[in-house]
């Protein structure tokens, strides 16, 4: 039976939240009046624009409450990648005057790498803070990289690939000390984790509403009060002149009523789904050979399973796994025809044979026990047949 196309499985299993969630119903419920009745333009006078503008300025303070920032320090972005390039860009560009220097990590998302890659072949200089095996910055470097003409410093909350939860706060203490601006992309974190600008001693905070069960192409970028910036948009003055475009209001609509559900669940979601993980990564290192763990093995996103399937091809075992109606990740990219290994793997000094059997499952709020068990069950079969054909050594690099 197909639909579209697609072979229509008994089974789904979702085990790729950390790419997008799906929308909870509650959140569409919240976002529908205002894609039909209550359609105004925030920046209207008459009733029907006000309305919306309330609704946009009640969702900003309750986000900007979920991260202890004042609601005036919210910019709506269309999502991840939009708050990444404006809080680069931005810091960039205001802050030419001081310097032209630029520190990141190799790990980091696309979204923040692009940006410094494009900026840097327009002057500045960028530096990459090295990471562990495990993807951990250690932040004594972040003090000893730090230069008089550094600007910014951007490291990630927590890694998309591997589920690495990187010693923020720490590192924010050295950049404050140094009087240099501290930037996060916490897409990845925000509504999982707890998430604080100050406890986490942040001056820009990136966040995307799809990867909390709320709509694509909404977020925001967490802007500390003072810190120098240039208005990366320009044209009708929105978001207090520093982001022009017509909001898209159901979509921040949306975005505050995915925070007040984490608000309400988050504590009890991050144990059970942590729980799920660590069953889950025990039992694959138990019944699959020459598996290695990538990622910190306990400073790590809650629903993060990374391994590498050593001897078996990433894309092979994802394709595989689709077969059985289980959705997950390899961790390559396919870049025009080739595949080229995980960048953050490659930056965890893993080789690239075996960063080329990369697996990632994630899980999220529909996951249970019999999804994993049933991931279980068919997984070690598929590696199995597929080491068979491979000609990369299983044997090679067996580590843990
Ligand atoms: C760490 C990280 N940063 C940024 C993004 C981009 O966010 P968006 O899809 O909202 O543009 C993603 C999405 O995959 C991500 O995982």
């Amino acid at each position: 039976m197909t639909e579209r196309g697609v072979a229509v499985l008994e089974r789904f299993i979702y085990l790729d939240y950390a790419a997008t969630t799906p929308i909870r119903p509650e959140v569409l419920e919240a976002m529908m009046p205002y894609l039909t009745k209550e359609f105004g333009n925030p920046s209207s006078l008459y009733t029907l624009g006000r309305t919306a503008r309330g609704a946009v300025e009640d969702a900003r303070d309750r986000i900007a409450a979920f991260i202890g920032a004042d609601p005036r320090e919210i910019i709506f972005t269309s999502g991840g990648t939009e708050a990444d390039n404006f809080a680069i860009k931005g810091v960039a560009w205001a802050n030419e005057k001081k310097g032209s220097h630029i520190i990141t990590t190799p790990i980091e998302h696309h979204a923040v790498l692009e940006p410094c890659q494009f900026l840097q072949k327009r002057g500045y200089e960028l530096t990459f803070l090295p990471v562990d095996e495990h993807g951990m910055v250690d932040p004594a470097d972040v003090g000893k990289l730090v230069t008089d003409k550094t600007i910014l410093v951007s490291v990630m909350h927590a890694n998309n690939e591997v589920g690495t939860i990187e010693p923020l706060a720490e590192i924010g203490k050295i950049t404050r000390e140094k009087g240099v601006y501290l930037h996060t992309d916490a897409v990845q974190t925000f509504g999982h984790i707890p998430v604080n600008v100050d406890e986490l001693n942040v001056d820009l905070l990136s966040v995307s509403a799809h990867k909390l069960y709320g709509p694509k192409g909404i977020g925001f970028l967490y802007v500390r009060r003072g810190t120098r910036m240039v208005q990366f948009m320009q044209g009708g003055g929105q978001e207090n002149n520093r982001r022009a475009g017509t909001h898209n209001v159901a979509g921040i609509v949306g975005l505050a009523k995915a925070v007040e559900i984490a608000e309400k669940e988050m504590a009890e979601e991050e144990r059970r789904i942590a729980e799920l993980r660590d069953y889950l990564i025990r039992n694959i290192i138990e019944k699959i050979p020459n598996v290695r763990l990538n990622g910190h093995p306990t400073k790590r996103l809650p629903n993060n399973v990374s391994v590498c399937l050593v001897g078996a091809e990433g894309e092979a075992i994802l394709l595989s796994l689709d077969m059985e109606g289980i959705s997950s990740s390899s961790g390559s990219a396919c870049t025009s025809g080739t595949l080229d290994p995980s960048h953050v793997l490659l930056a965890m000094g893993v080789p690239a044979e075996i960063a080329h059997s990369s697996l990632r499952l994630t899980l999220g709020d529909h996951t249970t026990k019999e999804d994993i068990d049933y991931v279980l069950e068919v997984l070690p079969p598929i590696v199995e047949r597929l080491r068979a054909m491979s000609p990369l050594d299983a044997s090679w690099g067996s580590r843990k």
